[in-house]
């Protein structure tokens, strides 16, 4: 949530920041600003995308070779000129971005007003600057002491960088709760939210730790130290991102590169981890902690959103396959209540960003209470990544859509592969049976693959719905929670409103909703409970629903019913999910382009939710 790039060296900065700007705009697009420093600081600002702020800068100066710029998600303060960043002290020396929340800042902002600050926007961000430049006029201190000082006594959360046009020479940043990473590059310094913008200049990176501080100089020198002036001394990292994949490939949309890459990151989040020839499966981070997990005695997944459909499948999988009790739980719930967690459970946390701030919390919270820590993450050297005991990468590759969709089957990949992994050390599965799921598992990406090649048949559908007010989508066992992240999907890019139910509940309730305008879409993969969800299916039909059913190669019985079926290849019921989650990205992301929305930055939302 909320973008941050920062340069210093011998560039321009203004080209460099603005690149960085379009790859972190993912991270909230409400509006952008740059500051530039050239003998003064040069200040632009716009609502709305980096490509406003771009036409509005056209012209005017903005050379130099050390800038900040911000694109933001809006928390405190309407999306307006006013409210974006970068935001300057009342003497015009500092600017500087945020990304996060100063919870204290009301306290904080009455305290400065009194001593004649006087504000100009209706961020909790302006008072950090204000801050700041108290404490340099006040106690005469460096801007590096007057951040550390200035951030002693804020409350909440904050990536920032800041810089002071008397000491033209260095940058500072620090972090709390929010990311912020340092790009050491020859002769030249960046500092963003991610590596997004700094990858094309250097792949050597830090990741800095909360309540940090780094500052950076045009000499090439750089220090970290913690808020009580610790020197921190950091491995600096190389990080594996090519350019290519921040790109859209030709694709239309990030989201339709994204679902048409599956077929290759389902198999990249195997690689090396299974075999079905040879019998085997080998969950990497998982044999390090094997006992304390074979002996848990719960596990308990932590997740938001997407992740946490993730999480719901991954219930269905480690129960059924490892007998182990699962409990999954929305991490915004789970941190704030007084849950019971033992030394002897496990805590999964589900991210695809690594930064989602309510897990970040939930995990903190269970680590005061003993128990292990596993984190199944897609961003490489993300916060969550970081703070947990062990854990998974799922190797999907950068996911700029904000509808989650790669990520999604990543995540099902590897709880797939652990709850096997776990099976297998337990002994709660037979030889013949893990054998079968392992082919079943390497045969997933073809079968995504022939998925794929119903485009058209689906954009068909999508024409015959999308005008549709609400829709239902419903499921049983493995795919009742493929019902809660169709739903999902459509409402985030359409704004459709569109609800997930377990198949059998409709009767309990949404029923009454039922009528010739409701689309009503129905998984129908599941061989266990096939009987049953052909009832639900007469059920909606004889209201007059509109019934659209995913099914299996070559079933007649649903067709001959439903309005629409959708043809998926068959697979092991465990593995189902997988398949039938496909057809539902794509019937969302044809009915969003036919509503003419704005697939991969749709309204009101960001990537990666880093405030609670
Ligand atoms: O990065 P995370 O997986 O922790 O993000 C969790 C949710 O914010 C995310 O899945 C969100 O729901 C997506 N927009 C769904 O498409």
């Amino acid at each position: 949530m909320c973008g941050i790039v920062a340069y210093i060296g011998n560039k321009e900065a203004y080209p460099i920041i603005i690149e960085g700007l379009r790859r972190l705009e993912y991270r909230g697009y409400d509006s952008a600003g740059v500051s530039i420093l050239n003998g003064d600081i040069h200040t632009y600002k716009k609502k709305g995308k980096v490509k406003d702020l771009e036409d509005f800068v056209e012209g005017k100066n903005k050379s130099g070779t050390l800038g900040i710029g911000h694109t933001r998600w809006a928390t405190h303060g309407r999306p307006n000129d006013k409210n974006a960043h970068p935001h300057n002290s009342g003497n015009s020396d500092l600017t500087l971005v945020h990304n996060g929340i100063i919870e204290n800042y009301a306290s904080l902002k009455e305290a400065l007003a009194e001593l004649g600050h006087t504000f100009t926007s209706d961020t909790d961000t302006e008072i950090l600057v204000h801050l700041i430049e108290e404490y340099q006029k006040r106690d005469d201190l460096s801007l590096e002491k007057a951040v550390q000082k200035a951030l002693k006594k804020a409350v909440g959360a904050y990536a920032i960088v800041v810089f002071d046009k008397k000491s033209p020479n260095k940058i500072v940043g620090a972090r709390k709760s929010s990311p912020l990473v340092l790009g050491l590059g020859k002769d030249e310094f960046f500092l963003a939210s991610d590596a997004t913008p700094i990858i094309k200049f250097t792949n050597k990176v830090i990741y800095l730790n909360d309540e940090e501080i780094v500052t950076v100089n045009r000499d090439g020198s750089y220090e970290v130290v913690t808020l009580d002036d610790e020197v921190q001394n950091h491995e600096v990292k190389e990080i594996d991102l090519k350019i290519e994949e921040l790109e859209k490939g030709g694709y239309d949309h990030f989201m339709l590169k994204e679902i048409h890459q599956q077929p290759t990151t389902i198999f990249e989040s195997m690689r090396g981890r299974i075999n079905a020839e040879e019998g085997w499966i080998l969950v990497g981070g998982m044999q390090d902690h094997m006992k304390r997990m074979v002996d848990a005695d719960r596990i308990i997944i932590a997740a938001c959103g997407t992740s946490w459909h993730a999480g719901l499948i991954g219930e269905y999988l480690f129960e059924d396959l490892a007998r182990v009790p699962v409990e999954v739980e929305y991490a915004s719930e789970l941190r704030y209540r007084n849950p019971v967690i033992r030394e002897r459970d496990v805590v999964l946390a589900l991210s695809q960003s690594g930064e989602t701030a309510d897990t970040l919390a939930a995990l903190e919270m269970a680590r005061n209470k003993g128990a292990l820590l596993y984190g199944i993450v897609n961003n490489v050297g993300s916060s969550i990544a970081r703070f947990t005991d062990c854990g998974s990468y799922i190797h999907a590759g950068p996911e700029i859509g904000v509808a989650s969709t790669k990520a999604f089957t990543s995540q099902l990949v590897v709880l797939t592969l652990m709850a096997l992994n776990l099976a297998k050390e337990k002994g709660t599965i037979s030889e013949g049976y893990f054998r079968k799921l392992l082919y079943a598992m390497e045969d997933i990406p073809k079968k995504v693959e022939q998925i794929l090649t119903l485009d058209e048949q689906i954009k068909y559908i999508a024409t015959e719905i999308k005008d549709a007010p609400n829709a239902l989508y419903l499921g049983r066992g493995y795919n009742f929670p493929i019902a809660l992240e169709g739903a999902l999907k459509l409402k985030e890019i359409s704004y459709i409103h569109a609800e997930g139910y377990p198949a059998a509940e409709m009767k309990h309730g949404p029923i009454a909703l039922i009528d010739e305008s409701m689309p009503v879409i129905v998984m129908a993969t599941n061989v266990s409970a096939y009987e049953k969800i052909v009832s639900n299916i007469q059920e909606v039909k004889a209201r007059k629903g509109m019934v659209i059913a995913i099914v299996t190669e070559g079933d007649t019985e649903i067709k001959k019913i439903a309005d629409y079926t959708i043809e998926i290849p068959e697979t092991e019921e465990p593995l189902s999910p997988l398949l039938s989650v496909i057809p539902l990205q794509m019937l969302s992301y044809h009915i969003a382009v036919l509503r003419n929305c704005n697939v991969d930055q749709p309204r009101n939302l960001a990537k990666s939710v880093t405030v609670e």
